[in-house]
């Protein structure tokens, strides 16, 4: 006999890294009570402050049966993963196994344990190289890299358990997250650091000398990659709106994670030298595998659907939110 789940409880899967801190905050600020399940290899034991941490592996299945028995979460909240899509290309069994093997074990557990929901973290990597400007959630699946191609078999597997088990599951294409919530003590911190405006905040902040642009001979508009940047807080903020939409059983939901509007890699030092007021040296560097040109989404569906309006993601706002978190941090 499994008891009925709590309908207040999530279980938060990287619950201590990036996207999972700051998501745990809003769930424990919405009424809802986050357990972080995470094995601290990248995330932070300070970065899980609104409820408990459980410490398991994702592909411990024994574990996660034992953390959904004790905790009983109506929905699992699934950040757990390897992300850099730069170091998926050299590195691919990496991101099989932690990403989708990872991923198996813990729908596995979440149909042993009868947890109805998942609200899974996908990315804009599922749709490779872009045939129209922005991204709708109907434009071709075809990644060019490991990792986008990691998160799209999950994808797979869930639209599967869906239909054969009854699971609901939202997919959350991301778009790229940035910024922080420094006044929550929260924000950004990987190691290595790969991701463009933490690297271009530390030159500001002296811990580098120079910042590097991967390629500067793209068909954009100045030759740089242009991403759809996304405030961190928006985006934890939309899983909360997706978890709380009515689904009936099996259903499946996408939704893009963006604002519609995309910046260069130039861009962004241009506004990262304006709020730090430090000069940001650059130097050229070659294409980083696994890039493509530009990605920016077409969020309509989720400003419909899922009734969440990005309002903290103008760049501004975005890099300066960063900016305070990594003076605090690093300063
Ligand atoms: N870049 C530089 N210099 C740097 C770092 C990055 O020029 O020092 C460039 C990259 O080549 C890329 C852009 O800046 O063109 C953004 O790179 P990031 O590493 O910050 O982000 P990505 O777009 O590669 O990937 C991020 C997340 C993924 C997510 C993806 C979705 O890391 O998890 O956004 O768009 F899937």
């Amino acid at each position: 006999m499994v008891e009925a789940p709590d309908p207040h409880t999530v279980l938060v899967t990287g619950g201590a890294g990036y996207i999972g801190s700051h998501t745990c905050r809003l769930l424990a600020a919405g009424g809802f009570r986050p357990i972080a399940y995470d094995n601290l290899s990248t995330g932070h034991d300070w970065a899980v402050k609104w409820g408990p941490l459980e410490r398991g592996e994702l592909a411990d299945g024994t574990r996660l049966r034992e953390v959904m028995r004790k905790y009983r979460p109506a929905a699992v909240i699934h950040f757990a993963a390897s992300i850099a899509a730069g170091e998926s290309v050299i590195e691919p069994l990496k991101y099989y196994r932690n990403n989708v093997a990872g991923s198996l074990a813990l729908i596995e557990a979440m149909r042993d344990c009868a947890v109805p929901r998942i609200v899974f973290s996908s990315t804009a990597a599922v749709y490779g190289n872009p045939q129209t400007r922005l991204l709708s959630e109907a434009h071709p699946l075809a990644p060019i890299n490991p990792y986008g191609a990691s998160k799209l078999m999950v994808e797979t597997m869930l639209r599967d358990a869906a239909a054969a088990h009854g699971l609901i599951a939202n997919i959350l294409r991301y778009f790229n997250a940035s910024g922080a919530d420094p006044d929550a003590g929260i924000g950004e911190d990987h190691e290595p650091e790969t991701h463009l405006i933490p690297r271009v905040l530390f030159v500001a902040l002296g811990k580098e000398r120079e910042a590097s642009i991967f390629g500067a001979d793209y068909p954009t508009p100045d030759g740089t990659c242009v991403r759809d940047y996304i405030h961190i807080l928006d985006l934890a903020e939309a899983h909360l709106c997706a978890l709380k939409r009515e689904l009936p059983k099996g259903s499946i939901s996408v939704h893009n994670l963006g604002t519609g509007h995309g910046y260069s890699v130039k861009q962004i030092m241009e506004v990262a030298r304006r709020i730090t007021g430090h000069p940001i040296p650059v130097s050229i560097k070659p294409r980083r595998p696994g890039d493509p040109p530009e990605l920016v989404a077409d969020p309509a569906l989720a400003l419909q659907e899922l009734n969440w309006r990005p309002t903290r993601s103008s760049l501004e706002r975005l890099i300066a939110d960063a900016w305070a978190w990594h003076k605090t941090r690093h300063g």
